[in-house]
């Protein structure tokens, strides 16, 4: 029921905003405020996102890979969006990978309110005394995350999840923050009375970004 109602404000606050005859202007800022609140909100349709990296398989192919995180932190002054991992899984693989892209791409997405947003930036990868405010932040359920014996991925023997045997001294070591530098943002909306693409790219105007309608 939560979910429906905050569903309903942000398709509203879409649709109001690409209606708008400043729709260029106002769409930038927007985008950040709702990512700001998506980092704060489990109820915001942008609390969960798709995250995609690229890594080499063992024949040498890139392949592709995505999986669902959370979003733990947007930041409009720095154009920055965090999630939190385990240093050890398999996405910090390609993410310290040499030679291959450097960049992630998010995508936020929730079925009722008809909109995506498409997110693509370099990264860094925080670990130590940089990521202390956030290791203190996070609950101690979610710290017994990060204190599996083996990493995640290994195969198990039973359906423990790899909790049985935790180690809480090592999960502040496993605990890490992936921080991407936004370069593009792409929202698409979906509507019966004609559907809309804009696009935010902080790669041409590094002050604002430039911001451009598309072909949906
Ligand atoms: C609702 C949901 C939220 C999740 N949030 C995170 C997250 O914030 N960080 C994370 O590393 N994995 C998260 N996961 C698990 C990942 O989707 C993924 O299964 C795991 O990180 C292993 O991915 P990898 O093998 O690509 O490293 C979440 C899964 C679900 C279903």
């Amino acid at each position: 029921m939560e979910e429906r109602t905050e569903d309903e404000r942000f398709r509203l606050g879409l649709q109001s905003l690409l209606l708008r005859p400043d729709a260029l202007e106002a769409a930038e800022p927007w985008l950040w405020q709702e990512l700001e609140s998506g980092a704060r909100d489990r109820s915001h349709p942008w609390f969960l996102a798709s995250l995609s990296t690229v890594a080499k398989d063992e024949c040498g192919d890139l392949v592709p890979s995505s999986r669902t995180v959370v979003l733990r932190g947007a930041d409009t002054v720095t154009r920055t969006l965090d999630f939190y991992t385990d240093y050890r899984s398999s996405k910090m693989c390609s993410l310290l990978s040499e030679g291959l892209s450097g960049s992630v791409c998010w995508l936020f997405y929730r079925h009722g309110t008809q909109g995506q947003l498409r997110v693509d930036g370099r990264y860094e990868v925080l670990r130590g005394e940089a990521i202390d405010s956030h290791w203190c932040d996070t609950p101690d359920a979610s710290k017994g995350l990060y204190a599996t014996i083996d990493p995640p991925g290994a195969t198990l023997q039973d359906v423990s999840g790899g909790q049985a045997d935790a180690d809480l001294a090592n999960a502040r070591e496993n605990f890490c923050v992936v921080r991407t530098f936004v370069k593009r943002m792409d929202l698409v909306w979906l509507d019966s009375s004609g559907n809309r693409r804009l696009q935010v790219d902080y790669t041409a105007d590094a002050s604002h970004g430039s911001v451009g309608w598309l072909v949906p």
